[in-house]
C-alpha cells in the first residue's frame, strides 16, 4: 500500500467505530478527506457532523452531510481526526493544516478521540515535525522571542491566516520530553491562542495503517 492507500484504509476503518445516530466530530487534513468520503456512505445512519475547519465543512456539505454548530450539540460521542505525529501515549502534534484550535476544542468536547494515520506518523518522540502555534497577530514577535527562550526556532507561516483570523508560527528543533508540561507552558504565553501539542487530551484510539493492515491501538500499546 502506498501512503494514500494507507490514509484511506485508516479513515475507512474509523467508520466501524461510529455509534448509530450519533453526531460525529470531524477533523481536517488529507486523511480526514478520505474519512469524510467514507462518512457519506453511512449518511442515513448519523445525525450530522461538527466540523473543525471551513475546508471540512465545505466537503461535508458538498456530500450532503448536515453540519451542526458545536454550541448546538449537547453531546459529541466521537471525534475523528488525523495527526502530523503521534507517539506511543497517543499524544500528538497537530496543526500542519492550521486548524489546530478548532480541532483542540472539538477534541476536548468529544467523549472518544479516534486518530487515523498512516504508519509514517507514528513516532517514539514528538518534535521532528515543527510544532504549529496559533498566535494573535499583534503578539507574533513577542511569542517568537518567548519560544526562543524555550529552545525552539520559530518560523512564521507567511501568507497563511487561520479560520479564526490568526497567524501560525511553526516551531522547529523543540526537545519535547515532557509534552503535557510544554503544552501548558506554551499555552500560557500571552498572545498564544493554542499550540498544536495534543498531550493533555491525547487520542483514545489510534487506527494506524501499515503496509498490510490497520491496527487499532490504545496508549502505550506499541506496534
Ligand atoms: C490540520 O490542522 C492537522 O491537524 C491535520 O490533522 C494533520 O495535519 C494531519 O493532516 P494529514 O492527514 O493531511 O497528514
Amino acid at each position: 500500500m502506498n501512503q494514500h492507500n494507507m490514509k484511506q484504509a485508516a479513515a475507512t476503518a474509523a467508520i466501524e467505530l461510529i455509534p448509530p445516530q450519533s453526531i460525529v466530530g470531524v477533523g481536517t487534513g488529507s486523511t480526514v478527506t478520505y474519512f469524510i468520503e467514507a462518512l457519506a456512505t453511512i449518511k442515513p445512519h448519523i445525525e450530522g457532523a461538527v466540523s473543525s475547519s471551513h475546508a471540512s465543512t465545505k466537503h461535508l456539505q458538498a456530500l450532503g452531510i448536515p453540519v451542526l454548530e458545536l454550541n448546538d450539540v449537547a453531546e459529541l460521542p466521537i471525534y475523528v481526526d488525523g495527526a502530523d505525529e503521534i507517539n506511543h501515549d497517543l499524544q500528538m502534534i497537530k496543526g500542519g493544516g492550521g486548524a489546530l484550535t478548532r480541532e483542540k476544542i472539538i477534541a476536548a468536547a468529544a467523549k472518544e478521540f479516534v486518530c487515523i494515520a498512516d504508519q509514517s506518523k507514528y513516532v517514539s518522540k514528538l518534535g521532528q515535525f515543527p510544532l504549529p502555534i496559533e498566535v494573535i497577530p499583534m503578539a507574533r514577535s513577542y511569542v517568537a522571542r518567548e519560544i526562543v527562550k524555550l529552545g525552539g526556532d520559530p518560523v512564521y507561516r507567511s501568507g497563511f491566516t487561520t479560520d479564526n483570523g490568526h497567524l501560525i508560527l511553526d516551531i522547529h528543533n523543540l526537545n519535547i520530553t515532557q509534552a503535557i508540561e510544554l503544552e501548558q507552558r506554551i499555552n500560557h504565553i500571552s498572545g498564544v491562542v493554542t499550540c498544536g501539542l495534543f498531550a493533555q487530551r491525547p487520542a483514545d484510539h489510534l487506527l494506524l495503517a501499515t503496509d498490510t493492515k490497520v491496527k487499532q491501538l490504545k496508549a502505550a500499546q506499541k506496534v
